[in-house]
């Protein structure tokens, strides 16, 4: 994913400088070459040694010392593909806006022609100071990349905006900036979650659904430059740059998946959808008094079938099959059966696979082709083997696995 790419990771002095760690780990994870940059303010929250341990080499801190060049303040940033900066204070933001290079980290963004992705974090009043608003918006006009933070708990247990957004998302917006744009301009639909069919006016019929699996699929289609909608029915936030529908049952499911399939070129049914819902809902609360009801099941639509039987040409669709026996059989059978173009396969009942899991380990099968096994990875790798899959299929190409 950032494979041979060369990543200046700058830190500043805030609370959050502890969380540049975890995302210079992910980073060299993805294949990163990370060169951490740490201003004098940096050293009072992180210590050097570890983020050193954490990066692809010691910390540079000085603009005049360097073991291996005697200009460190312009090689770095020449050098880079792209330079970080996670935490930003208000006071890197304010000096790199105006030009002022007084340390390494600022002489390096000034002597760059690499994207920069700026991640603020600090207090709510900093935040929203109309300096700071100001100094942002002129770097966004500038072509900066700011990963806005997010809300939550401060530094002294105040709440607000200003918690630096979370390290997944700072490194997937690194990979989106950097890595391969190959569904730039392409409409794509994803449902995540397993619905939920209401009994009463309290209870529902659900399944274990985490969302999870969907979820990672959209987010590697908006980072490979997709305009991506993720129909859902779990409480989680929307992917950077996704637009999320929210619905709960199978119907509203349904209908929000035919209106984005109406115009969208790749269509995703990652949701675990109820097969059977109670005919009649009762309106109120069924009471323990009244005795044991008797709840009346119905078929739900086959959602998948339904955008199989409307597909377009030229659209692509893929569909999950989630199954305990007969793998490969039953999979091939619903990539016929719901005219798919491509079934993600995973035998649920193997350990660290499918629900409520941050692994899955799948088979991609596509009509006439050999089925191509992915191994015990995270939801996001085998979100990338998805949506490699799906470039392929719109190129034409076949699998070369
Ligand atoms: N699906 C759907 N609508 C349903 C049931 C399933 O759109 N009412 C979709 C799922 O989103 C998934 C695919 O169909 O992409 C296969 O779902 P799965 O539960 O594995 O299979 P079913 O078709 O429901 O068949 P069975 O439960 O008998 O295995």
């Amino acid at each position: 994913m950032l494979t041979g790419k060369r990543i200046v990771l700058g830190v500043t002095g805030g609370i959050a400088a502890y969380k540049a760690v975890e995302i210079s780990r992910r980073l060299v994870d993805a294949g990163a070459h990370v060169v951490p940059v740490m201003t004098a303010g940096a050293e009072h929250f992180l210590g050097r040694t570890t983020l050193s341990a954490l990066a692809s080499e010691p910390v540079h801190t000085d603009l005049w010392q360097h073991p291996t060049t005697a200009i460190p303040h312009t090689k770095l940033g020449q050098e880079a593909d792209l330079i970080l900066v996670a935490p930003a204070t208000a006071r890197i933001i304010a000096a790199y806006r105006i030009g002022l290079s007084t340390d390494l980290l600022t002489n390096t963004l000034l002597a760059t022609r690499a994207p920069v992705m700026i991640c603020p974090a600090m207090h709510t009043e900093m935040w929203e100071h109309p300096s700071v608003v100001d100094n942002i918006a002129v770097l966004r006009d500038r072509g900066v990349h700011i990963v806005d933070p997010d809300e939550g708990r401060l530094a002294g247990g105040d709440v607000g905006a200003g918690r630096l957004a979370d390290p997944e998302r700072i490194v997937a917006e690194a990979i989106g900036l950097l890595g391969p744009r190959d569904l730039e301009g392409v409409r794509v639909v994803v449902s995540a979650g397993g619905t939920r069919e209401p009994i009463d006016a309290v209870r529902v019929i659900a399944n274990r659904s985490s969302g999870k699996q969907g979820y990672a699929i959209a987010a590697e289609a908006a980072a490979r430059g997709a305009e991506v909608t993720l129909v859902s029915t779990v409480d989680l936030p929307a992917p950077a740059g996704v637009r999320l529908v929210e619905v709960d049952t199978a119907a509203a499911l349904q209908s929000a998946m035919h209106a984005a399939a109406d115009t969208d070129d790749v269509v995703v049914m990652a949701a675990a959808v109820a097969d059977f819902r109670p005919v009649r809902p009762a309106d109120g609360k069924l009471k323990k008094r009244d005795g044991l009801p008797e709840i009346a099941l119905e078929p739900t639509p086959d959602i998948l079938a339904g955008l199989g039987a409307a597909k377009r040409p030229g659209q692509v669709l893929v569909g999950f099959a989630a199954e305990t026996d007969d793998l490969l059989a039953n999979a091939a059978a619903k990539l016929a059966a719901k005219h798919l173009d491509l079934v993600v396969a995973n035998d649920v009942s193997a350990p660290g696979v499918g629900f409520a899991h941050d692994t899955n380990a799948v088979t991609l099968l596509r009509p006439g082709a050999e089925p191509v096994e992915i191994d015990l990875a995270s939801k996001r790798d085998v979100a990338r083997a998805v949506i490699n899959s799906i470039v392929d299929i719109r190129r034409g190409t076949r699998p070369d696995h």
